[in-house]
């Protein structure tokens, strides 16, 4: 068994994620054939983002060009080895996913305002709400195109996460109806809007690779619970201190009013901890713009090491936990020790 060759042994950002993903020789085989597919799914991405339309074409492969981390691509691809591997039609719907990831994206950053997506300013800064509405319908339009070549069952299944995905973007918008727990509330979201895409990528490459079908479900629930705790992971990522790096701000959620998981653990012990109460006090959305931004630094700091932002980064790891026990009818061997991996790196990235 050999280890990768690292390029950078002091910083677990020099390594790719599919170099973090395949640790031994015997993995070497699984990550070839990932990295064959990411390199054919690039180019699908880029003939799929081809339109007669000269502003069409140049709008939908703003984002496409802007990078990405193609995490849904590499999880279909890694559960196709289950079946067929990595084959024409697996590429297909690795395409038809990452195109719907993009879709989602136009329109989440019309809904949420948003300035910058990818290190780029957003699409409907450089153009209008209008055209980055329509791009990202027409880039669905090429998904679904794509997805019709591959059957009746994949088009359910990417008509169901369809409607969770607007489904989650709903409630997250509308909030937690009257008695219903803000925090249950909070992880449906991220399961419906995040999880979902997730999980059908990763039944998409058993379904499309003709893999056993009782390995479906498995890879379902795995997507979905390692979609939540993607999420929550960034929940604490946008607490982190500010880098020279990534350019980030500290708490750009939190400054925005966008709830985040430790606000909420906040909210729940605020009647029974003052300290709590007072924290949520001067975090409230409300006010914080009229904050004095090194004020506003320090409840940043100071939340950053609180106990509920630690108890987040447990929950998220207790997600990862759920995601791999849901991976219990796989085969033991290199699919199920990479999927491992896979959850493993999800929750311990930094950014
Ligand atoms: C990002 O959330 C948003 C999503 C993961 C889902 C968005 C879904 C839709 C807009 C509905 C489906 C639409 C189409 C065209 C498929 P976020 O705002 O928490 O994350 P961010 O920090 O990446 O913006
Ligand atoms: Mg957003």
């Amino acid at each position: 068994m050999t280890k990768p060759a690292r390029r950078n042994a002091g910083s677990s950002s020099a390594f790719s994620l599919t170099e973090r993903l395949f640790a031994t020789a015997d993995d070497r085989r699984a990550a070839k054939a990932v990295d064959t597919g990411i390199v054919r799914v690039e180019e699908r991405l880029v003939e799929e983002t081809a339109f007669h339309d000269g502003l069409a074409e140049v709008s939908a492969r703003y984002l496409l060009d802007a990078g990405g981390k193609r995490v849904r691509p590499i999880l279909a691809f890694l559960t196709a080895q289950l079946g067929d591997g990595v084959t024409d039609d697996v590429v297909t719907a690795a395409t038809s996913i990452e195109l719907i990831h993009l879709a989602s994206l136009y329109h989440d950053d019309v809904m949420d305002d948003a300035e910058q997506r990818r290190g780029v300013p957003t699409a409907h800064t450089v153009w209008n709400n209008s055209i980055a509405i329509l791009t990202g319908d027409l880039l669905f339009a090429r998904a679904s195109k794509l997805l019709s070549i591959l059957g009746e069952r994949a088009i359910r299944l990417q008509a169901d996460t369809f409607e969770r995905l607007c489904l989650g973007q709903l409630h997250e918008t509308a909030g937690p109806r009257v008695g219903e727990d803000p925090i249950e509330h909070y992880l449906r979201v991220l399961a419906d809007k995040t999880g979902s895409l997730i999980a059908a990528s990763a039944q998409l490459g058993v379904l499309v690779s003709n893999a056993p079908d009782e390995y479906q479900q498995a890879v379902f629930d795995f997507g979905e619970k390692v979609g939540i705790a993607f999420q929550l992971v960034d929940d604490v990522i946008d607490l982190a201190p500010p880098s020279d790096k990534t350019g980030k701000t500290a708490g750009t959620d939190i400054r925005a009013g966008v709830v985040t998981l430790p606000l909420l653990y906040l909210q729940r012990d605020a009647p029974t901890d003052p300290a709590a109460a007072e924290l949520l006090r001067r975090l409230d959305p409300a006010t914080i713009d009229v904050t004095p931004a090194e004020e506003v630094d320090a409840l940043i700091a100071e939340l950053r090491v609180h106990p509920v932002t630690l108890e987040t980064t447990a929950e998220a790891h207790r997600w990862a936990a759920e995601a791999v026990a849901a991976l219990a009818p796989l085969p033991e061997g290199t699919v199920k020790k990479t999927l491992i991996r896979f959850a493993d790196t999800m929750v311990e990235r930094s950014s």
